[in-house]
């Protein structure tokens, strides 16, 4: 019997970069995000005898995915062990198909891991809360928590296991634009970028004072429905996440050229009176933020720059179906 269940990626409006503790990723700083209606990976877990198996769109992953998958696959079977459950020394054969660009900055870890916990927790009978699958899903890959949630989520940063999870926060109706520059796989992972920030830029410690205060003015433009306020904070506070990772040594970019070129057009449609924000994750794509009525208008306006996607809010994770 499969559990199958299916997640959307998110991007985050106030970034998570940097963790407090590597092993259970707690972040250094709250985050907040939109989940993307598009994009979506769908994964089923069977409960298996010998070796757990990953096969990734079709093809059996290599041993660095298939290895993440396992020590994932650990924590959900600790928590089977601790709940009693029988299941909890099986392996698992997982398949995920993702519909969106693996690796590319556009969050397919998140909607990966979103997935693989959501079934997961089924195959192994565990019964757990939307918070508790958050907990569960930060394990794999910390930005995967805000993916259970609908529409808008806040990931709190807490200080332990219980208390870093996500939650939904309401925020006005918004549209996203993706700009993909660049579909190869990035060179430094978001998890080493991390360490290497930590590591080597002078500018950590500034970085995550910022990130605790942006983060509160965003839960405020939210609450006040102020669309301008959470597209200025969105932008100013991507830069920041992009300076202090550019200060590393040795440096790490992950915007290309091209992306600049983006955020200049972007910079130009306001000055038009289109009003729209951008953001980036770790690798060159950009993510426009704008109003749904004007994201034709946005969309149109950055075509020549890379493929472009149209997203709104989109669903949390969840079962699809239990053959
Ligand atoms: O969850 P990870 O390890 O893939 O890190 C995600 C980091 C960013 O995408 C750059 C920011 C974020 O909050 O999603």
């Amino acid at each position: 019997m499969a559990s199958i269940a299916r997640a959307h990626p998110n991007i985050a409006l106030v970034k998570y970069w940097g963790k407090a503790n590597d092993e259970l990723i707690i972040p250094v700083a709250g985050s907040m995000s939109m989940t993307l209606d598009q994009f979506a990976t769908t994964t089923s877990v069977e409960l298996a005898t010998g070796n757990d198996t990953f096969e990734l769109n079709g093809t059996t992953a290599d041993a660095k995915a298939t290895g993440r998958t396992t020590a994932f696959l650990d924590v959900v079977r600790s928590l089977a062990a601790e709940a009693g459950l029988d299941t909890a020394e099986a392996h698992a054969k997982v398949v995920s198909t993702n519909e969106g660009p693996t690796a590319a900055g556009m969050a397919s870890s998140a909607s990966g891991f979103a997935a693989l916990a959501t079934a997961a927790a089924h195959a192994y009978g565990l019964d757990l809360s939307v918070k508790d699958l958050s907990r569960l899903a930060r394990r794999g890959s910390g930005s995967a928590l805000r993916s259970l949630i609908d529409r808008f989520a806040v990931w709190h940063a807490g200080t332990s296991d219980e208390t870093s999870y996500a939650e939904a926060i309401s925020a006005p109706d918004m549209a996203m634009v993706s700009v993909t520059v660049n579909t190869q796989a990035k060179k430094v992972s978001s998890r080493d970028g991390m360490v290497a920030t930590r590591e080597t830029s002078p500018f950590y410690q500034a970085w995550i004072d910022t990130t605790v205060t942006t983060l509160n003015e965003m839960i405020a433009a939210c609450a006040a429905e102020d669309f301008t306020r959470i597209g200025q904070i969105t932008e100013t506070h991507a830069h920041r996440m992009h300076a202090v990772i550019n200060a590393t040594h040795p440096p790490i970019r992950y915007l290309a050229p091209v992306s600049w070129q983006v955020f200049e057009e972007v910079t130009a449609m306001r000055d038009d009176g289109l009003e729209a924000y951008a953001t980036a994750d770790a690798g060159p794509n950009v993510v426009i933020i704008c109003r749904p009525t004007d994201a034709d208008a946005v969309a149109q306006r950055v075509a020549t720059f890379g493929q472009v996607n149209t997203f709104l809010p989109g669903p949390g994770a969840h079962l699809v179906d239990v053959a």
